[in-house]
């Protein structure tokens, strides 16, 4: 069998087992698949290619925060996430959830309440996940804001993660790892390219840009504008960054 046999064969297979097996999961059949094109690659002999060859977009990201850990973190989990909210990143187990959670406003028991920039942690932790709130300007009472807070301004959404970055820093394990979850957005008809905001800003404060991932949105909803000024934007960004030994 040549590569391409391989992956029509595996395609089918598959194809069988989603329909005949309801009790598996999708990371079940991620794994069978796996396992067979490791074994029909060994067997023919088709080398040069790497099976789980990381990529950096995805529309699953539970898939990029794995590989996030298993590229950088050497496969340990995240040990604190400080803007928790209900943990959407750990759902069923596929990424293992922090030992320390904390938010500023805890929906949950085991959530501790803090304020991630005025965090209590001076070099503590190996791996931290950073998922602030994304919204500015566009008010508090969408479903969005009330789900995942919000900023007055972007001046002010700015100003919450520089704080933020001074306190998470400090409480960063020198060579320890910061994922930091953003997205570029527009307001009051200008582009901010918080990516970019992030990037100097982590440079600024001596980390070492690791990676950039891409999120790309499921759900694309239809927008009726008269005259479009900006690419309306279906990704997000996990960035990977490594504090510097002081
Ligand atoms: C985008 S949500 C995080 C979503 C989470 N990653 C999940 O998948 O469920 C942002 C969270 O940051 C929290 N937050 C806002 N301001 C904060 C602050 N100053 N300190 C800590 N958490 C804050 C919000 O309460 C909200 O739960």
């Amino acid at each position: 069998m040549n590569k391409q046999e391989i992956e029509k064969y595996i395609a089918e297979t598959m194809a069988h087992f989603r329909k005949i097996d309801k009790e598996s999961t999708e990371k079940d059949f991620k794994w069978q698949e796996d396992y067979i094109r490791k074994h029909l690659y060994k067997k023919y002999n088709i080398g040069g290619v790497s099976m789980e060859l990381i990529k950096s977009i995805s529309y699953d990201q539970q898939e990029i925060i794995n590989n996030i850990l298993k590229l950088y973190n050497k496969g340990q989990p995240i040990d604190f996430d400080p803007c928790y909210n209900v943990g959407g990143f750990y759902r069923n187990g596929v990424v293992t959830a922090p030992s320390i959670k904390s938010d500023i406003k805890p929906l949950l028991p085991e959530v501790l309440q803090r304020d991630v920039r005025y965090l209590p942690y001076i070099n503590e932790f190996q791996c931290i996940m950073f998922d602030p709130p994304f919204l500015a300007g566009g008010g508090s009472s969408g479903k969005m804001a009330l789900r995942y807070g919000t900023f007055g301004s972007v001046e002010e959404l700015q100003a919450f993660y520089y704080s933020a970055f001074i306190s998470l820093q400090r409480a960063l394990k020198n060579k320890g790892l910061l994922i930091v979850k953003c997205q570029d957005f527009v307001h009051g008809r200008k582009n901010y390219i918080m990516s970019n905001y992030v990037l100097n800003m982590a440079r600024d404060f001596n980390f070492k840009v690791e990676d950039l991932f891409i999120l790309l949105a499921k759900t694309r909803p239809t927008y009726h504008i008269k005259t479009q000024q900006h690419a309306r934007k279906y990704h997000s960004y996990f960035i990977v960054l490594r504090k510097k030994e002081a």
